[in-house]
Parts: C-alpha cells; sequence; structure tokens
C-alpha cells in the first residue's frame, strides 16, 4: 500500500492507517497490540466522547497561551511523548529519530527503559539537536524506569539516568507482569507455524539491541525482566538515590493516588498502559473522575498527568479542566514516526496543538490555567 501524503495527516488518528500502510506487519501489530478483548483500550478511546464541554461565550478570545509547566520546566503545549520502548522496530532511526521531532516542537519526552539505544545514546543525540536549536523552547527528557530484578542492577541503572541529566524518574507500577497482548500471541502462534510447530521463531528485529537495561528481546518484554516484587517499601532507597521529581506511572484507583502522596512522591500518572496491561482496568479519565471524588487533596498537592486514547486536542483541554497538569501521548506519535519519521513526528504536534487552539477559544478560555472543571460536564461517563 502506499503512503498517504502527510499533509492527509490532519487528525491525529490519521498517521495509525499511514503507518499500517507502510509498516512490517510485525513492527503494527507491537504498536497497536492490546490486552485481552481490547476493552480497556476502546475505554481509553471511547471515554473522551463521553465528557462534554460546557463552553462561554463572548470572552474575546483573540489569543491564546497554550504554554504549561512540568515539574518547573516549561513546554508550549500540555502533551508530552509517552514512552515506548523498542521504536527501532518502528524506525531505523529509533528513538533519536522520535526525539528530534520532539525537539524541534519544543514538547518535552518521557523516555523508556526499554528504548532501543541506550540511557547514554539517547541523551546524547537529545543534547546535540538540542544544540541546534539554540534560543527556542528547550525540551526536557524524564526517564521512565522499570525497575530490574536485581537491586545492584536497579541503583547501577539510576545512577546512569542521573549521570545523563534526567529530569526526573517515573516509576512504572503497572507492570508486575505483562499483560496478554492478544494480537502478538496471534502473531507468535503464526510465526511458530510458518517455521514448524517444533521450531523456536529465530525471527527477530534489527532493533539496534544497544540498550543493555531493556527488559525486551525484538520487541517483546521478557517476563522475568520485569520486577513482580516492587512494593511501597521500595520507593525509601529509590527516594535516597534519587532527588529529583519521582512520578508513579500506571495508577488506577483514588487509594492508590492517595498513597503515593503520602509516601512523598512528585506526580502520578493516571494510566492503564494504553489498555495493554490489566483486562478492563479503567481509562484514566475513569480514574481523573474518581480521584476528584474521594480524594480532591491530591490534584492540589502533586502534578497530576494522564494517558490512553487521547487523540485530539480537545481530549487534552478535558483532562486540564478536570485537574490535570499535563498528558501523554502515545501511539499516535509512534504511528507517525513508523510512516514518516521526525517529520511526522513534528506533524502530530501541530495537528494537537491546532485543536488544542481551536479549542480553547470555542470553550471560552485565553490561558490554560482558566481551565476548570465547571467547564465539563462528566455526568454521561459517570452515569451510563
Ligand atoms: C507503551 N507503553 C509503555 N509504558 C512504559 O511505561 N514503558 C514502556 O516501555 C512502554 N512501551 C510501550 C510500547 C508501545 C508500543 C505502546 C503503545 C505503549 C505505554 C505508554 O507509555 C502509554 O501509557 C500509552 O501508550 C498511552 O496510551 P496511547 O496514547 O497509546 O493510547
Amino acid at each position: 500500500k502506499e503512503l498517504p501524503h502527510i499533509s492527509m495527516c490532519v487528525s491525529a488518528t490519521d498517521f495509525e492507517k499511514a503507518a499500517k500502510a507502510v509498516l512490517p506487519h510485525k513492527s503494527y501489530i507491537y504498536a497497536s497490540t492490546s490486552a485481552n478483548t481490547g476493552l480497556s483500550l476502546k475505554d481509553n478511546l471511547d471515554d473522551w466522547g463521553r465528557v462534554n464541554f460546557r463552553p462561554r461565550v463572548m470572552r474575546n478570545v483573540g489569543d491564546v497561551d497554550t504554554r504549561r509547566k512540568i515539574f518547573g520546566h516549561e513546554s508550549p503545549y500540555p502533551f508530552y511523548i509517552s514512552p515506548m520502548g523498542t521504536m527501532g522496530a518502528i524506525h531505523e532511526g529509533a528513538e533519536p529519530e522520535m526525539y528530534k521531532g520532539a525537539v524541534r516542537k519544543g514538547i518535552h519526552t518521557v523516555v523508556s527503559t526499554a528504548s532501543t539505544k541506550s540511557t547514554e545514546q539517547i541523551m546524547q543525540s537529545f543534547v546535540e539537536e538540542q544544540e541546534k536549536m539554540k534560543g527556542a523552547s528547550p525540551t526536557r527528557l524524564f526517564y521512565q524506569y522499570y525497575m530490574p530484578v536485581d537491586r545492584k542492577k536497579a541503583i547501577e541503572l539510576m545512577r546512569i539516568v542521573k549521570k545523563c541529566g534526567y529530569k526526573g524518574l517515573w516509576i512504572t507500577v503497572d507492570t508486575p507482569v505483562l499483560g496478554k497482548r492478544t494480537a502478538d500471541r496471534y502473531l507468535q502462534a503464526e510465526e511458530a507455524m510458518a517455521v514448524g510447530i517444533e521450531e523456536e521463531s529465530t525471527a527477530e528485529w534489527e532493533t539496534g539491541g544497544d540498550n543493555a537495561f531493556a527488559p525486551a528481546m525484538g520487541g517483546r518484554p521478557v517476563q522475568g525482566q520485569l520486577s513482580p516484587h516492587i512494593t511501597w517499601e521500595d520507593l525509601k532507597w529509590i527516594r535516597k538515590e534519587w532527588e529529583g521529581p519521582i512520578v508513579l506511572k500506571g495508577i488506577q484507583c483514588a487509594e492508590d493516588a492517595k498513597l503515593a502522596m503520602e509516601y512523598g512522591c512528585n506526580g502520578i500518572l493516571l494510566s492503564n498502559h494504553g489498555g495493554r496491561q490489566l483486562h478492563t482496568a479503567p481509562s484514566a479519565l475513569m480514574t481523573l473522575c474518581e480521584i476528584r471524588t474521594y480524594c480532591p487533596e491530591v490534584l492540589k498537592k502533586i502534578e497530576v498527568f494522564l494517558d490512553g486514547g487521547l487523540r485530539d486536542g480537545n481530549d487534552v483541554l478535558k483532562a486540564l479542566c478536570l485537574g490535570a497538569t499535563a498528558v501523554g501521548v502515545g501511539r499516535p506519535f509512534l504511528y507517525a514516526l513508523g510512516a514518516y519519521g521526525s517529520k511526522g513526528v513534528e506533524r502530530c504536534v501541530d495537528v494537537l496543538a491546532e485543536e488544542l487552539q481551536t479549542g480553547m477559544r470555542l470553550l471560552g478560555v485565553t490561558s490554560l490555567d482558566q481551565c476548570r472543571p465547571q467547564m465539563v460536564n462528566a455526568s454521561r461517563l459517570l452515569n451510563e
């Protein structure tokens, strides 16, 4: 199939069609797969449509300001690129190609432990790209931490991250074991049949494989390399090693949001891992509503992020109205990378940014700090 011209990508969802047309089937499955029957992924996408705006009119919306800070680091927009592993399976330039797009647009990103390139290589190529952008809004790299099973290795990795200058540690806590990735299971079965049932499949990606800490091979996380043993108590030694901001990625209920705050985390990221982990886990939007009801103080005391199914600048705006600091966008950037490289990433930022600006004007706000819960109606989501 032919790759559509990039100008045909006018919505973040268009990049998926483009990527599907050009990526190897296995790469597309890696990006798109979700857990079990896919209900969490579906909720992630659908729940945004169950929240309506309550727009205000005649508010002089000629100029709008979309800037937002994440732990004091300014970004031109309140969204960042979610951490996603093994980008070498999606584009030969892997993570550096993705982050080139981010640097050019000034948005922050969170780098995955499961990256194709090493923690050091990614930072180095990022710094080189940043130097070309003299004077522009500086983007920041945060680090997504999958705690290695071995404590010594866990500390070593954290020290590398610190030495490289990443600005925050986002500890993924929704993956003590890997969820059941259904489409990938079909693919594994097909691969096994293709080489004969008795034989192990040898088909693997040339991913660069530069990252010794990646708990993944050929895009598939390896069960034994994710630590199922992580507990709240681990935060104590992690805090001793890491003075900067700590965010728990994958908070899915109000009780854990409160615990994270009590354990001294600087932020939480409400997420069900893009619907790839627990079957029928709630969408982050649903969890945000739960927090508003049961522990709204969390929203005032720490930074609250969310991700999952955001495909329009208006989704971003709704999350901010309900109290989120900023949001993560995953697959649309991965598909954009796969189809068009860093130019696609830039285009995806522009598409979301334009929708956000138009949405703000039509909602009646000129800066993001004017966003209020009264500007949305979530009753359909909560009462259905
Ligand atoms: C992910 N995600 C993820 N999260 C994480 O903490 N570490 C990781 O290595 C990965 N890897 C990864 C790979 C791929 C292909 C996808 C699609 C997702 C989850 C990611 O950070 C984020 O939570 C979701 O992708 C957000 O949902 P959307 O925007 O993809 O719907």
